[in-house]
Parts: structure tokens; C-alpha cells; sequence
């Protein structure tokens, strides 16, 4: 199977050589079986860059492309993590990431360009390439009905439909480097390619076994029968 991990920064920012070799080992298991594209966030060094160059009065796209600059930094460093096991450069679009697809060599990208987020690009992704599986690896474990961190009543989904996430993050705010579970675009174009998509807490990195032998305590979005 085809599957795309988006890699949320949150995860691996600031950068640990043991959180990071522990998301490298179970990247590795889940690519013995499975043809697998990584695509990395800009985490905390993509939110202090665009916080900085915001104040100095830079606009969105320039901060975008700064926010893209990180994620590209970080999936490098993921490549090193991965050492043999990863395609050495982070393709620089969609068309380069299938062009080197290549059995038993994981692919390891970043941002692509402005106006979204590292989510969208693993979306379009996974629906580029087929995938069968569009994994969201962040830092908190699954979908709720509003912000666990704000409301502590939060209720949290183990099951959702593309149009329930859709009604969830449409409030999010367009602006580089904003948090909320999942871009609006990427919510689009898990809808309309129909990728079964699972959402889990990446800073216990063996989740991502779970997400792939679906035996997670994350959220699936997955069409209504
Ligand atoms: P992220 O994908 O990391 O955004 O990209 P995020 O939602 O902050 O996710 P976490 O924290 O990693 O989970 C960082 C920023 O880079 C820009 C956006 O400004 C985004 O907020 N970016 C990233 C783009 O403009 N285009 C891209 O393709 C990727």
C-alpha cells in the first residue's frame, strides 16, 4: 500500500536526537511493507521566523515562504534520521515525489507553496499518488468538537466524515503559521479524493504502527456507509 505520513513540526520541533531517531524507527517499520512519503511541518522554527518577520511588517506569502524554508529544514533532518532508508532530497513538488518513487526508499518532503499547509500537501499527495492511507501525525491525539487546550469538556471523535471535519477547521484562520487540527484545504481534498485518513498523537511515534494496523486511539475520517 501507498501511504502518506504528514509529519506535523509540532513533533519534532525543537529538534531531540531521540524523539526524532524514534519517529525514524517506526517510519522504517511501516516502510518494510508499504511504498511511504513523509511530508514535514515547520513546527516551532516555522512559527518564531513568521512570528518575527510579521512584526517587522513582512505579508502572508513571505511569511509563507519562510514557513516552507523550516519545513524543508526539518525534512532534511528527518532524512538524516532515516540515514539509507530515505531518498536523499526533499522533492521539491508533487510530479519530483512520484518521479523518484522507488521500493523500500522513503520520500521526505516539505511545503510546496503559499496559502496553505504541510496537511494540503500531503492531501494532494496522497491523492497524486494513490495512497491508501493518509496518516496526520500531531500533537494531540484525534479530532474534538472544539480545542481540548480552551474547553476541557471537549469531546473527541473516534470516527468522522470529511464534511464533519470540514464544518470543524473551516473557522481556522488562512494566516501563516495559524494551529488548528487540520487546514481547511487539506479537509477539502481529503473530501473530494475520499484518501481513509487517520489522526494520531505523533509524540508516541509507535502510533503510527497502530494508525496502519488500525488498532489506534486516534480518529478516522472516513466516509459515512
Ligand atoms: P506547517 O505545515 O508546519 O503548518 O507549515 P502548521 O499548521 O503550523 O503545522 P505544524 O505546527 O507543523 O503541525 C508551517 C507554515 O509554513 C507555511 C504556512 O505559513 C504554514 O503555517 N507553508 C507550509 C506554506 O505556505 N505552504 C506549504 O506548502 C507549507
Amino acid at each position: 500500500m501507498i501511504i502518506v505520513i504528514s509529519l506535523g513540526g509540532s513533533v519534532i520541533t525543537p529538534p531531540e536526537p531521540n524523539k526524532l531517531e524514534m519517529v525514524a524507527a517506526a517510519i522504517k517499520k511501516v516502510a518494510k511493507k508499504n511504498m511511504v512519503f513523509v511530508v514535514v511541518g515547520g513546527g516551532r522554527t516555522a512559527k518564531e521566523y513568521i512570528e518575527i518577520a510579521r512584526g517587522f511588517g513582512s505579508n502572508e506569502v513571505c511569511c509563507d515562504l519562510m514557513g516552507i524554508d523550516a519545513t524543508k529544514m526539518n525534512a532534511r533532518l528527518l532524512i538524516s534520521a532515516l540515514s539509507g532508508s530515505a531518498y536523499p532530497e526533499p522533492p521539491l513538488d508533487y510530479r519530483d515525489a512520484k518521479k523518484v518513487m522507488e521500493p523500500g526508499k522513503v520520500i521526505v518532503m516539505g511545503g510546496v507553496s503559499p496559502g496553505y499547509t504541510t496537511d494540503a500537501v500531503a492531501a494532494i499527495l496522497a491523492e497524486y499518488v494513490g495512497a491508501g492511507l493518509l496518516i496526520k501525525a500531531t500533537s494531540t491525539d484525534g479530532v474534538y468538537d472544539s480545542d481540548p487546550k480552551l474547553n476541557p469538556g471537549a469531546k473527541k471523535f473516534d470516527k468522522i466524515t470529511p464534511e464533519q471535519l470540514i464544518e470543524i477547521v473551516i473557522k481556522t484562520h488562512m494566516k501563516a503559521g495559524s494551529t488548528s487540527i487540520m487546514d481547511p484545504v487539506a479537509a477539502k481534498i481529503i473530501e473530494r479524493s475520499k484518501i481513509p485518513t487517520t489522526i494520531i498523537d505523533g509524540n508516541q511515534p509507535e502510533n503510527i504502527l497502530h494508525a496502519v494496523s488500525k488498532k489506534h486511539n486516534g480518529t478516522d475520517v472516513i466516509e459515512s456507509e
